[in-house]
């Protein structure tokens, strides 16, 4: 069977990569998590005492970064694993911060690219129908309301034994969505030939049956 390139983009904690993990499994493709490398240069400069703002010490920071996607979907930034550190709340809003930034985009978006040759790959992220995988056979733009996001999240922390408080959530989810979908150089939005799918009211398997279905009408 042919293999295709699928990118799902959309806001924050709308259930991308969960959506992603599950189709990538089904289909045998290899998931490629796009945040969790805006994640890795945040936690870098967290690290190195280097201010979220300061474009050029974030910049300088690149050379010196070895970003690596085991098979095992364990993340490790300079032989250290950091697959649970990187989801720290103070990690989020400095991915977010720090991925405004050109030289970050460029370096991440080559790697990005560097890793899809080849096709059979599912990417998720903000601009990877738009500027990443623009030839991408399918794409997705996956969004749901504020509400139920901040729900998700919430419950995954409560389940998980973190203390979690909804209103913080929601307003942590604007914040970003709205540094997201405003900044200069690659913003978060629909691409013109991706399928909208809301999965406000949606279960998972509901959501990855739409998926599978539009991937079998393209391979
Ligand atoms: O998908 P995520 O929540 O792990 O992403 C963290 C941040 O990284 C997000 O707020 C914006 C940035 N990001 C981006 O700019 N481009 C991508 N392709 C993926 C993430």
């Amino acid at each position: 069977m042919k293999k295709i390139s699928i990118a799902i983009d959309g806001p924050a904690a709308a259930g991308k990569s969960t959506i992603a993990k599950l189709v990538a499994r089904n289909l045998n493709y290899t998931y490629i998590d796009t945040g969790a490398m805006y994640r890795c240069v945040a936690y870098c400069a967290l690290k190195n005492h280097v201010n979220f703002d300061d474009e050029t010490g974030v910049s300088a920071l690149l050379k010196n970064i070895d970003i690596r996607m085991l098979p095992d979907g364990t993340i490790h930034l300079n032989q250290e694993d950091v697959t649970s550190l990187i989801r720290e709340n103070e990690v989020s809003m400095g991915a977010s911060l720090v991925s405004k930034y050109q030289a970050v985009r460029e370096f991440l978006v080559d790697k990005q690219r560097e890793m899809a040759q080849g096709g059979g790959v599912i990417l998720d992220g903000r601009d990877i129908g738009t500027v990443v995988l623009k030839d991408a056979e399918l794409k997705i733009y996956q969004i749901a309301s504020i509400e139920c996001r901040a729900m998700r999240r919430h419950k995954e922390n409560m389940e998980r034994g973190i203390a979690s408080d909804l209103e913080a959530i929601k307003a942590e989810i604007a914040l970003r969505d709205e540094q997201d979908m405003t900044r200069k150089i690659s913003p978060l939005k629909k691409a013109d030939d991706a399928i909208e799918i809301d999965t406000s009211d949606m279960t998972l398997d509901e959501v990855v049956a739409h998926v599978m279905n539009l991937v079998a009408q393209r391979v």
